[in-house]
């Protein structure tokens, strides 16, 4: 049976893209609905190019009710009655109430190789840090932040020259590469992890 694949996001969603444009032929899963939590986010138009439902939900509509603000992301995709649910690019922080309604069966992409600078500003931490290699982690999403079971890595050498942005430009084309991998091997009910 195919799965139904609702994908969250904030910002430009190269990762969504990613995912969507991976999602072909005997592809176990497809894309049902991306939500962004802003009008602005540039994804958007980049699914509905792709012929897929978009939605937003604002969080700025909510002042600060977690709670609401969930409730309407639920009410917003439950309609197309996702079985999994990737977070991609998605920069809110989900309470353990949300989480539960999708325990085992939502996916995040971090970029850094966790357990390693969980939270933001991973490559700026891992270039200070003086670390030889870098690169993104797929994983379950638990309660506590970034930390739920690896279901794949990428890596990528950290070059002397490197600011946090080349950096992060390297490794988001590993994110693009190990994200549809993973989710795809996922939606087979396989959680083997895959190192890229
Ligand atoms: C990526 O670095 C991803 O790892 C992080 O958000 C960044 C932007 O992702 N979660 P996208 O281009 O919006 O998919």
């Amino acid at each position: 049976m195919t799965k139904r694949v609702a994908i969250l996001i904030s910002g430009g969603g190269s990762n969504m893209v990613s995912l969507v444009d991976s999602m072909t032929g005997d592809h176990p899963a497809r894309p049902a609905v991306v939500l962004a939590n802003s009008a602005g986010a540039g994804g958007l138009a980049k699914a509905q190019a792709r012929g897929v439902a978009t939605g937003v939900v604002d969080h700025r509509d909510f002042k600060g009710d977690r709670e609401a603000f969930e409730k309407a992301i639920i009410s917003a995709i439950d309609p197309y009655q996702p079985d999994i649910l990737c977070l991609a690019g998605f920069m809110r922080i989900l309470t353990p109430v949300f989480i539960d309604a999708f325990k085992g069966r939502m996916l995040n992409i971090h970029p850094s190789l966790l357990p390693k600078y969980r939270g933001l500003n991973t490559h700026a931490r891992a270039i200070e840090a003086g670390d030889s290699e870098a690169g993104c982690t797929v994983h379950e999403v638990t309660p506590e932040l970034d930390d739920g079971p690896i279901l794949g890595q990428a890596r990528v050498p950290i070059l002397p020259d490197d600011t946090p942005e080349t950096l992060a430009a390297r490794v988001l084309i590993q994110e693009h590469k190990l994200y549809p991998a993973v989710l795809q091997r996922f939606a087979q009910g396989d959680r083997t992890a895959i190192n890229l």
